[in-house]
């Protein structure tokens, strides 16, 4: 039953040859020309009925969203826009669409109506790409990894660990939540939950990540990763995706060099392999971009996809940053939200944004951040007030990535963790790396669904990911 599919087909000299369709309409002209897609690419298939062999009752159930199977003649299109066409000897409806009922029309829908629907959105034109390329993307990144010598590492997803040490854990129990069982001393009584410990839904792979490169040499992480942070942003979801290489014997250099490259190796692998689908999702940002001012319109989808696979990334410390942005017309005319007054200030995104859109005009990464708003696990320096740290920030996104090399001497390490009330007890395997051979060693995460976004010139994460989960959302 299984025929080639349009992409294929599209491959196919139009000499006539019988072919096999399957597929569901977009569009039906003049009772005559059935756009046909399929979802194999972004790519559409005429096919022209003759009222003769056709039953008119077939017609009429021919609708846009109508699954059919067409057996007819690939040849040269005669009209433009297409090359070839098949001419339909038998059409057979495989599955009913009621126009009155059917929510995605021909037309254009606004992308929030399409987040409610999102059961059905896979077979708009615009979220066809966005998913192909979310392939694309995690394929490519897996052919990156596998060609430079890593091996993947699935790292758990229930975890008694707070990686990021920033408490914003999804709980994992078992517990009946109408009768949890309390210790002596009035709390929740974890030695009796299913784990017999506290446990949580992951927030990082790192720390496992470390404890395998640490063997392994060259791992990776490739998982989704859950955050109860209520940021009901255009850039945060609850459960995003992850890429968490590790590297051991690598500095900080070295872990900037392997992501930059990464990130330049996954746009060329979407440039060279997906052209039609970059197109589709450039023609819809330039149509969005029509309704915006001038000044709020972004940078041509493919340019901006070709700079940053081509042009060097800027690398500055965060001090250089601060003194930029103190500096900055923007800041001093207080056209921020937040006033960078002094150095040691966590960046806001704006701050990131400018730096990149409207100072470099480059992605930029950004190095040796105050220790006091980065992770324990970050390496520090000698001036003993900053760490090896490193974030990558990309036009239009911000931080897509955030990485740094890891503080690999175990003095060092437990006094930080001990400064910032980090359990040393319960991360004795953690820290037996660092008595046990340690080795300097750097990773990074790369956040998939900011690479997704930035790719596809989509504006929100919701749209890049097939079923987001947002605070108060968690549909389909
Ligand atoms: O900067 P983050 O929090 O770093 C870590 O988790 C480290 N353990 C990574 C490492 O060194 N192995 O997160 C890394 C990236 C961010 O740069 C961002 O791209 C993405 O993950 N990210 C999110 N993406 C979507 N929604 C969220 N709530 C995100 N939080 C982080
Ligand atoms: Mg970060």
């Amino acid at each position: 039953m299984k025929g080639p599919t349009i992409k294929e087909i599209l491959e196919l000299k139009p000499d006539g040859r019988e072919v096999i369709v399957s597929g569901w309409v977009r569009t039906f002209r003049s009772n005559r020309f059935i756009s046909l897609y399929d979802g194999s690419s972004a790519g559409k298939l005429q096919a022209v009925v003759d009222f003769e062999k056709t039953d008119e009752d077939v017609l009429k159930k021919v609708n846009t969203g109508t699954s059919v199977r067409i057996k007819g003649k690939l040849v040269q299109s005669q009209g433009s826009g297409q090359n070839q066409e098949i001419l339909v000897d038998e059409l057979t409806i495989l599955g009913e669409c009621d126009p009155e009922e059917y929510p995605l029309q021909p037309k254009k829908h606004s992308l929030e109506f399409l987040r409610e629907i999102a059961h059905l959105r896979f077979r708009s034109t615009t979220f066809g790409s966005v998913f192909r390329i979310r392939h694309a993307i995690s394929f490519a990144i897996h052919e990156y990894f596998n060609n430079h010598g890593f091996f993947v590492m699935h790292s758990p997803i229930i975890t008694g660990s707070d990686a990021e040490g920033a408490g914003e854990m999804f709980r994992v129990t078992s517990f009946d939540l109408n009768k949890v069982p309390l210790g002596t001393d009035g709390k929740v009584d974890d030695e009796q939950d299913f784990f017999g410990k506290e446990t949580n839904l992951t927030v990082s792979g790192q720390l496992e990540a470390e404890l395998a490169a640490m063997g392994l040499n060259k791992v990776y992480t490739f998982g989704p990763t859950f955050r109860a942070e209520n940021s009901n942003t255009s850039r945060h979801l609850a459960e995003f995706w992850m890429i968490e290489p590790e590297v051991a014997f690598a500095d900080l250099n070295d872990n900037m060099n392997l992501a930059e490259d990464c990130l330049k190796y996954v746009i060329r692998y979407v440039l060279n392999n997906y052209p039609d689908d970059i197109e589709v999702l450039r023609q819809r940002r330039l149509e969005e971009d029509k309704t915006k001012k001038e000044e709020l319109r972004s940078t041509d989808l493919l340019d901006q996809l070709k700079m940053i696979s081509e042009e060097p990334f800027v690398r500055i410390t965060y001090t250089e940053a601060i003194d930029i942005l103190m500096n900055s017309s923007h800041n001093k005319k207080k056209k921020f939200d937040y006033i960078i007054e002094s150095w040691g200030t966590d960046l806001q995104s704006e701050h990131e944004r400018y730096l990149v859109e409207k100072h470099f005009k480059k992605p930029v990464i950004l190095t040796d951040y105050p220790k006091d708003i980065k992770a324990f696990y970050m390496r520090i320096n000698d001036d003993g007030k900053t760490v090896r740290a490193m974030d990558i920030l990309f036009p239009g996104i911000g931080e897509i990535v955030g990485g740094s090399q890891r503080e690999e001497r175990y003095d060092k390490l437990v006094s930080r963790m001990e400064s910032m009330k980090i359990d040393t007890k319960e991360m004795w395997w953690y820290l037996d790396t660092r008595k046990f051979g340690s080795v300097p060693h750097s990773g990074f995460g790369l956040g998939l669904e900011r690479l997704i976004l930035f790719v596809t010139g989509m504006s929100n994460v919701r749209d890049v990911i097939p079923f987001p989960r947002t605070p108060k959302n968690a549909e389909f």
